[in-house]
């Protein structure tokens, strides 16, 4: 989870932040004065399109420190590499749809977009954005890049935005901000000497050489996961299904396409790994035959498709595992906990996350999700809708009050192997 900046002491911290051309500038204001408050050194740099909505005196005053808003003024000091090499975090907030494509594409255009190509540091984006333009598929696909790359991203939240409309667009609130700022610069490492095999997205049933059955699984929630443990230290190994994601930077990926496959690359992986996580939506039944050429129509004749079971890759797992923690999840449309809590049972789980896939916002496809979580003492709690990454996160902080010593000796003995 990105805590909220309650009490973290950012003293001796020198954090840089970048104000790009938002309504929503002027509340960057308040941001210098909660990182002054929790002992940091701020350095504002500007893009010209902020200094229209709010003047850099305003910042210059609050912080006590120049302000830089033109690459050319300040390349006599090599502002574009001194201020990110000195930087123990570059925070932009806001970020606009504008300069979030900048960032994706790696173009260095003014002062601010310069230094994020020479940054070193961790790089924290706070976005906010007006009538719909979060939700374009060409924002998305940026942060979805961004976020591959390791750029801590804060989501906006939902509301009233300055245009009156309501929607996904606000910037995200002061305490959520500075939390990620304070988690990027002491990053927690708990699963650092773990090793996290996690599944994703959906699987492909052949039916003929261009039909298949399948779901409406993204794979958004398991390569949120993926990226949340590399970040916390964990190796990685994502077994993806079918997706239109990129694979987040420093995890080893292995596309697969049916049920099949997905069993055959998770039980190559499953003895070098000490923490197992299937969000993958896998197919529970397959075309007993595929056929080797298209099906062709046939007039006055209904066909039938024979389906044969998949294998159960879970309970296949969890039959196999050496003291592996054991995470699985459940897609319910009706009566959620006693069917995940069955499921728990049955296929042997360490703890199952049970989505509501029919709640509104949440579940195939969505940003965001929502559950509830049940571990192996029946312990339940409720996760309430937020972005599949800050879900993914508390997932993690979960599985990690379940790991026994058996668990992290299991890490221990692969570690040592590997020397
Ligand atoms: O990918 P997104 O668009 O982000 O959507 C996320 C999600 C809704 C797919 C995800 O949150 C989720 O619920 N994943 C599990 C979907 C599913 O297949 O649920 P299930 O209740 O049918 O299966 C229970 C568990 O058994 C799952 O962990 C599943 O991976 C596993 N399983 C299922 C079938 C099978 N043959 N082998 C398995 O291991």
């Amino acid at each position: 989870m990105i805590p909220k900046g309650q009490g973290v002491s950012l003293t001796g911290k020198r954090v840089v932040l970048g104000v790009t051309g938002s309504i929503a500038a002027y509340k960057a204001a308040g941001l210098v004065r909660a990182f002054l408050r929790d002992g940091a050194t701020v350095e504002v740099v500007m893009t010209g399109s902020a200094t229209r909505f709010v003047t850099p005196l305003t910042f210059e005053v609050l912080s006590g420190r120049p302000v830089a808003t033109d690459l050319f003024e300040a390349h006599q000091e090599m502002k574009h590499l001194t201020v990110p090499e000195q930087a123990d975090v570059i925070c932009i907030a806001p970020a606009t749809a504008n300069f979030l494509a900048k960032m994706a594409l790696g173009l260095g255009d003014d002062l601010l977009s310069t230094m994020i190509l020479t940054a070193q540091c961790p790089v924290v984006c706070a976005p906010a954005m007006d009538g719909g333009m979060w939700t374009h598929p060409a924002v998305t696909a940026h942060v979805q890049t961004l976020r591959a790359r390791g750029v801590v991203i804060v989501d906006p939240e939902e509301g009233p935005l300055a245009s009156g409309r309501t929607g996904a667009g606000r910037l995200a609130d002061e305490a959520s901000i500075l939390g990620a700022v304070g988690s990027a610069i002491f990053s927690r490492k708990d699963w650092s000497g773990h090793r996290f095999l996690i599944s994703a997205g959906p699987t492909h049933e052949p039916i003929d050489p261009v039909r298949f059955i399948s779901n409406r699984s993204s794979g958004k929630m398991g390569y949120a996961l993926a990226e949340a443990a590399r970040s916390r230290g964990a190796q990685v190994v994502l077994v993806s299904g079918p997706t239109a994601l990129v694979p987040p930077s420093g995890v080893e990926m292995i596309a697969v396409e049916s049920a099949e496959q997905m069993t055959n690359a998770i039980i190559a992986r499953l003895a070098w790994s000490s923490v197992v996580i299937m969000a993958a939506a896998v197919a529970d039944f397959r075309p007993k035959q595929a056929a080797n050429q298209k099906l062709k129509k046939q007039a006055q004749c209904d066909t039938t498709l024979d389906l044969e079971r998949t294998v159960d890759i879970l309970s296949t797992v969890s039959a196999l595992r050496d003291r592996q923690l054991l995470v699985g999840f459940a897609a319910e449309t009706q009566n959620l906990i006693p069917h995940a809590m069955e499921k728990l049972k049955s296929k042997g789980l360490d703890l199952i996350v049970a989505n509501d896939v029919t709640a509104p916002g949440a579940g195939f496809g969505s940003e965001q999700n929502a559950a509830t979580l049940i571990d192996r003492h029946g312990t339940i709690s409720e996760l309430p809708l937020k972005s599949k990454r800050r879900l993914a996160d508390e997932i993690l902080d979960a599985a990690a009050r379940l790991v026994p010593d058996a668990v992290h000796a299991r890490a221990t003995d692969l570690g040592s192997k590997m020397r």
